[in-house]
């Protein structure tokens, strides 16, 4: 019995120090050890010559050598296993590889883009600015002073009182930047990520974002907004679609208003989009008023301009008829994924 306890012990250390490359090595390590001719079976049939009172610490033995053979032929099967790592050798390295899951672009990024693309073809240049603003940039030099009741409409984060800094309302604030560089004419479109102080819900959210416009020069006229926001209707939503003007009032626009396209559900004949007006709004905007040209330091008797800005929320719900505003920050890859197309 001793003697064939030092015999499995050094079994064990073979077994142990085994090494398969690949599965074929594997199957020989099963051959050797648990095949019906295999050293398990063999050391089985040494059961007969064991003195009855010795055959059941032998059946234990044995029992326990044969689970410690097989574990270990299990790991050997796993690593060789073409789940497992396969080995170079067994590798087919003709096959394709697994793909690789591409993300698409957010919808909002899409818009952007697009919205973009539309105004840089008309000659505008993007100009970008800081998200965390002064109160200078985003309100007062806007002709929106401390305590103007216009400023409850754009209610926002503040970061920091005396001196005041918070998180921009509106991108207007980029257009009084580029304003204050004083070179002229400018012609830009202002992308980015703007904050309100809004309770949630599907149709407002605590940020969002925008496209704003500015065009300063000598001479520019409404006729001029009119007709470059009529092309970009066209190009974003297609020739058919029809806008107007309502009057409206922003501080920093003299005269301001509101634009509205024609329902692209119902074609202006009335639904539940457009509320049965047969019209939806889509942005905000006028000729930049003087007060505003004189803070950045522009002659306003010289030079007047336009302006406009939109929310790129709205545009995106519009272009594909989504209802709730929240999908765009929830993360929902199952809606995120339908938009792969560019639009
Ligand atoms: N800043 C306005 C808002 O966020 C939108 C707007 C209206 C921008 C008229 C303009 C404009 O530049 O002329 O509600």
């Amino acid at each position: 019995m001793d003697n064939l306890l030092l015999t499995i012990d050094q079994y064990k250390t073979d077994i142990n120090n085994f090494i398969a490359p690949n599965s074929e090595a594997a199957e020989t390590f099963r051959i050797k050890y648990l095949g019906t001719k295999g050293l398990v079976k063999e050391l089985m049939g040494e059961m007969k010559n064991v003195t009855p009172e010795n055959k059941r610490a032998f059946g234990q033995v044995m029992n326990e050598f044969k689970v410690f053979a097989e574990a270990k032929y299990e790991t050997l099967k796993a690593s060789t296993s073409k789940d497992g790592q396969a080995s170079a050798d067994e590798a087919d390295l003709s096959l394709p590889a697994d793909a690789l899951p591409l993300g698409s672009r957010h919808p909002i990024s899409l818009v952007r883009n697009r919205i973009v693309s539309i105004f840089q073809r008309l000659g505008f240049a993007v100009a970008e600015g800081p998200e965390i603003e002064d109160d200078w940039h985003n309100f007062t030099a806007l002709n929106l002073p401390e305590n103007h009741p216009a400023r409850d409409m754009q209610d926002t984060f503040y970061i920091n009182q005396n001196p005041d800094w918070l998180l921009r309302t509106h991108t207007s604030s980029v257009q009084v930047r580029e304003m204050e560089k004083g070179k002229l004419p400018i012609r830009i479109i202002c992308p980015g990520r703007v904050y309100r102080n809004e309770t949630i819900s599907a149709r407002a959210h605590c940020f969002f974002h925008q496209v704003e416009g500015l065009y300063i020069a000598e001479n520019v006229s409404f006729a001029d907004l009119k007709q470059t926001l009529y092309f970009f209707v066209q190009e974003m939503f297609g020739k058919d679609v029809k806008i107007r003007f309502r009057p409206s009032y922003f501080p920093f626009t003299e005269p301001s208003a509101e634009m509205d396209i024609s329902c692209l559900i119902c074609g202006g004949t009335g639904c539940n989009v457009c509320k049965y007006t047969g019209w939806v709004e889509i942005l905000g905007c006028g000729m930049a008023h003087p007060n505003l040209l004189d803070n950045c330091g522009i002659d306003s008797n010289k030079y007047t301009g336009f302006a406009f800005g939109m929310g790129v929320e709205r545009i995106t719900m519009l272009k594909y008829q989504i209802k709730d505003l929240r999908l765009f920050s929830e993360n929902d890859v199952r809606f995120l994924k339908q938009f792969t197309a560019a639009v």
